[in-house]
């Protein structure tokens, strides 16, 4: 018999403690409590008519290949339609710019395998996708995070801590963004920025990964330019985009792809050939539906519709229920499934966690979006889940929550 195994473990594993936001889930089980903590989309969103007729169709048609082992960077029907879905974005690729991924979270784990060794160094957002932080740390390394400001990016403060790692003989690795509709803050970053960001990354010769999944979830405003297709126009090649099915279609199919450079994509081919091989193909296809015969136009405005209105709502209560002389802040999306709401300093939103189950309303504690030096007195809310009635009733429990700890009567 083994007798300890932790000493057996390697050393990228042994100090890492898996997804931080895994340690609230165990609190979520009671069906009293609205929920607003998880990253989910809502079942009523979901294609269930068009994904059973698609499935039916699909295992008739074609059994022996979806039980069968397939091809490692996708199936080509799908990379053809998602060659289409990135040109109504402006983003022009070919098959050998595009890997199919398990999933988003997949994207990110091949993309830090690829670049990153033991003690190198990356720059994120303050705060970030937890996921990703999670994703990069497995190969521990050293994070540098920049401050995001209502506009996104504080590139003022980027282009400084560049310099001072080039004057320390530091080479970023890279720089790892989600630019549209951030999780958590829900902030989207300036078409500004983005050339400001693009600027930097060619002067310190720094990638961009670009975490994109978000994109098509905009309820009011313009849409900006991705920053995969301003690199396209400068003729950059500096830029890697993650993108994942799961908020548009649904998260069970678990399928993504990344695109970039074609000596990028082949090495993360070689990874993904060590670790999952081929995607189920049968996922692959139900998302090959998904883009090309299930509506996608019609049902993407359909998720506009439905998510903005909750967003509305959402933001309405908020303004009722938190009156400035409470001292709450909330980030104002134009897009997404998340807003970031601030209390005052001296209040940890892990403690504040604890009250809120006792009010039967959760959030994720902002601490675990940090990659580094982790503030205590933010929240993550996610309003795309709950139904309307939930969401109003929730704020309502925040706000006496947050007023019972405030002693606000
Ligand atoms: C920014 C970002 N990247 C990646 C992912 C992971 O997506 P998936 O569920 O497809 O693994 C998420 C999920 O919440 C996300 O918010």
């Amino acid at each position: 018999m083994i007798n300890n195994w932790n000493d057996r473990f390697s050393d990228n594993i042994c100090e890492f403690q898996g997804y931080s936001i895994g340690k609230i889930m165990k609190y979520l089980n009671n069906p009293d409590i609205i929920s607003l903590a998880g990253g989910l989309p809502s079942p009523d969103m979901f294609l269930k008519t068009g994904m059973k007729a698609a499935a039916k169709a699909r295992l008739e048609e074609d059994i022996d290949t979806i039980m069968q082992y397939t091809s490692v960077p996708g199936e080509p029907a799908l990379v053809e339609a998602i060659i289409g879905f990135l040109k109504r974005d402006n983003i022009v690729v070919k098959p050998e710019n595009l890997l199919v991924t398990s999933s988003g979270q997949h994207g990110l784990d091949i993309t830090g395998r690829l670049f990153l060794n033991p003690g190198d160094t990356i720059i994120i957002d303050r705060p970030t996708f937890a996921g990703a932080i999670v994703a990069f740390s497995m190969q521990r390394i050293n994070i540098v995070g920049i401050d995001i400001e209502p506009d996104g990016a504080d590139v003022a403060q980027y282009e400084r801590q560049l310099e001072a790692l080039k004057n320390e003989g530091v080479k970023p690795k890279f720089i790892y963004v989600v630019p549209d509709f951030q999780n958590p803050s829900g902030i989207t970053c300036s078409l500004a920025k983005r050339e400001k960001l693009l600027d930097l990354s060619y002067h310190y010769d720094v990638p961009i990964i670009e975490d994109s999944p978000y994109r098509d979830l905009r309820y009011t405003g313009q849409t900006i330019p991705s920053l995969y297709a301003l690199d396209q126009q400068r003729d950059g090649d500096h830029v890697i985009g993650l993108y994942t099915f799961s908020k548009i279609f649904c998260p069970g199919i678990r399928v993504g792809f990344n695109i970039g450079p074609p000596e990028v994509i082949a090495r993360m081919v070689n990874i993904k050939e060590g670790n999952v091989l081929n995607t189920p193909k049968f996922n692959q296809d139900m998302c090959t539906e998904f883009l090309t015969t299930m509506g996608l136009e019609d049902h993407l405005t359909k998720c506009r519709e439905y998510y903005g209105e909750k967003l509305d709502v959402f933001l309405a209560t908020m303004s009722e229920y938190f009156p400035p002389e409470m001292g709450v802040t909330w980030t104002k999306p134009e897009g997404g499934l998340f807003l970031w709401v601030t209390v005052p300093n001296h209040i940890d939103t892990n403690d504040l966690f604890q009250d809120a189950l006792k009010y039967k309303v959760a959030f994720v504690p902002g601490d675990v979006f940090y990659g580094e030096n982790p503030a205590y007195n933010h929240m993550r809310i996610n309003f795309s889940f709950a139904d309307i009635d939930q969401l109003t009733e929730a704020v309502k429990r925040l706000s006496r929550c947050l007023r019972d700890r405030l002693k606000m009567g």
